[in-house]
């Protein structure tokens, strides 16, 4: 690995989670979980989590640990919530885009179709990433995002 990497996630459910880890591990990088401090579990948790990213609402999160600026690529992971990131990594984005060199941007979703959370990211931190994958929760949960992963992430090792 040539760039010192850090994999930046949110995770409400664990299905995010389950792939950053799996990804720091390939790239043998350090990893960071961004905490949303409101309470986001059961159905009103969801509906309002659906409220808050379709109003790009910003959340409260708990202090980062990493600061972004010691590392040359940072591979941003967020679950897809209404077409777009999480409340958590969008806020992580605006209070620390200034301080990224280069960005990946990895998402997790439900649904195989078009939408714009690329682009959102995109807009919010000025960058084209070194390179976007989206991963449907089924091939999280069938464990065939492996394959896709190291296939992508051969020529970063
Ligand atoms: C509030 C909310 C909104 C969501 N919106 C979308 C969506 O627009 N498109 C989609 O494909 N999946 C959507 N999902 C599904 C999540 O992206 C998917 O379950 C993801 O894998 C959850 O990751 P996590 O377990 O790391 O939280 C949504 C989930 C939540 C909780």
């Amino acid at each position: 690995m040539l760039w010192k990497t850090l994999v930046v996630y949110y995770s409400r459910t664990w299905m995010t989670a389950k792939v950053a880890m799996e990804i720091a591990r390939v790239l043998d990088c350090d990893i960071e979980e961004i905490i949303d401090l409101k309470d986001r579990s059961g159905a009103m948790g969801y509906l309002i989590a659906w409220r808050d990213a379709l109003k790009k609402e910003l959340a409260e999160i708990k202090k980062i640990e990493k600061n972004p600026e010691d590392y040359d690529l940072l591979v941003i992971w967020t679950p897809v919530w209404a077409f777009t990131m999480a409340s958590a990594i969008r806020t992580y984005v605006v209070e620390n885009k200034d301080k990224f060199k280069n960005v990946a941007f990895f998402a997790t979703q439900w649904w195989e179709w078009a939408q714009r959370k690329f682009k959102d990211l995109k807009e919010l931190t000025w960058k084209t990433p070194v390179f976007e994958i989206q991963l449907l929760t089924k091939e999280v949960t069938n464990g065939s995002f492996k394959g896709k992963l190291e296939e992508l992430l051969k020529e970063y090792k």
